[in-house]
Formats: C-alpha cells, structure tokens, sequence
C-alpha cells in the first residue's frame, strides 16, 4: 500500500518543479548529477531506440562559454552545473525522446533539493512557417541563429555532427521559490468529452 504521506511528499515535490535561474555557490555532488542522468536514461522512447547522449558540465570556463552561446540563458555561467540533452537526429521521434530526458532531469533534480531551468536548445520544423502562432496570442519566438547556436555547443563538447541539440538544463541549489502560474486542473481537464468538466 502507498503511504499516504510519502505519495503527497511525491506529488508535491513533482508539482514544486519551477523554473529557477539565480543559484547559491554550492557545489553539486557527483553522485547526485550521476543520479539525475540515471534518472534521464529511463524516460520513454519511440521504439525503445533511447538515442540520446548526455554531458554533464561542472567546469567553469565551459559554463561561461555556454551561456555565451545560448541567447536565453545568461544565468548558465551563474549555475554549478548543467546538463545538456543531445539525441541522434536519424531517429524518428529525437526532440519527443530528448524533451521526455529533459523531463525527467527536471524532477529529479527537484527529489535532490535542486532546482533547474529547462533552456530550449532545439525548435521544430513548425517554426519553418513564418509567424505561425504557437497558442492563440502567443507570438512564436524564435531562437536567432539557432543552427550556429548548435554548432557551436556541439563543438566546444566535441560531440558528432549526427547529435542534436535539445536541450540545456541549468542546475544549482537556490533559495528561490517562484509562484506557480499555471491553467487550474479544473480548466485544463475533461470527462470522457471536451464540453464535459
Ligand atoms: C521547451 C522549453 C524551452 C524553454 N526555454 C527557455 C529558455 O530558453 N530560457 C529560459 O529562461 N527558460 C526557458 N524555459 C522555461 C520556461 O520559460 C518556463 O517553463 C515557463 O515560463 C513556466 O515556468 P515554470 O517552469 O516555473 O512553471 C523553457 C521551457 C521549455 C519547456
């Protein structure tokens, strides 16, 4: 039987994973960044194909050098760490595969008081189409120069022409604690039929 307590720690520690993007100087221990990509290789994958790759960076100059690449995540040379979701693009469902990765790097970084900050790496051929909205009134926005973004992440980490960029998570403790803004479950939830609440 579930403890009823252990599974409201659970669920409340899932629903407190917020984007953070200003970290304490502290350290992470290698066994806990060894742990979250332990917990990232679990996701689910298209065909079980897992094809992905992930680098885990403590170094500072390269976390200085990642936030020079990566337009929205200045914060990044700020961060103890960083973990970077590359998938081999000759698969058929990578950015799905790496986004499920990225997911799970999120919680569980969360289960080890960490919190994190999910920086998009990768943008789908729906931004081909120019000035497609994303939701209704919500513009789409564009990563300038993403291809050379790509290229040049790839580079500094030396990883393969065939890997793909999906994403980057910043990582570090912090006393930050941002309010959820979110659509409520009775909003976003239906019974059986659209119309039904
Ligand atoms: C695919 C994706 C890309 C994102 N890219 C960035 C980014 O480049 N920079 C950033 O600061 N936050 C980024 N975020 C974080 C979102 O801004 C954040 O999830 C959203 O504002 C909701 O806030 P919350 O995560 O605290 O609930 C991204 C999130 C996702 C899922």
């Amino acid at each position: 039987m579930t403890d009823p307590k252990k599974l409201e720690q659970c669920l409340e520690t899932i629903k407190d994973v917020r984007s953070v993007r200003s970290y304490l100087d502290k350290p992470i221990e290698k066994e806990v960044l060894r742990n979250i990509v332990d917990c990232a290789r679990m996701a689910p994958t298209a065909r079980n194909v897992q094809p992905w790759e992930f680098v885990v960076i403590t170094d500072k100059d390269l976390l200085g050098k990642l936030s020079e690449y990566v337009p929205q995540g200045a914060f990044i040379k700020d961060a103890p760490a960083a973990i970077i979701v590359f998938c081999h693009k000759n698969t058929e469902y990578f950015l799905e595969d790496g986004s499920a990765a990225t997911q799970n790097i999120l919680v569980s970084a969360r289960f080890h008081d960490l919190k994190s900050c999910w920086i998009a790496g990768y943008q789908g051929a729906y931004f081909e189409k120019d000035k497609v909205p994303m939701c209704e009134g919500i513009p789409c926005t564009p990563i300038p120069d993403l291809h050379k973004m790509q290229r040049l992440i790839r580079e500094l980490f030396g990883m393969p022409r065939d890997l793909e960029l999906i994403s980057v998570v910043s990582l570090g403790y912090s006393d930050e604690n941002p309010p959820a803004d979110k659509r409520s479950v009775d909003e976003v939830m239906h019974w059986n039929r659209f119309e039904e609440k």
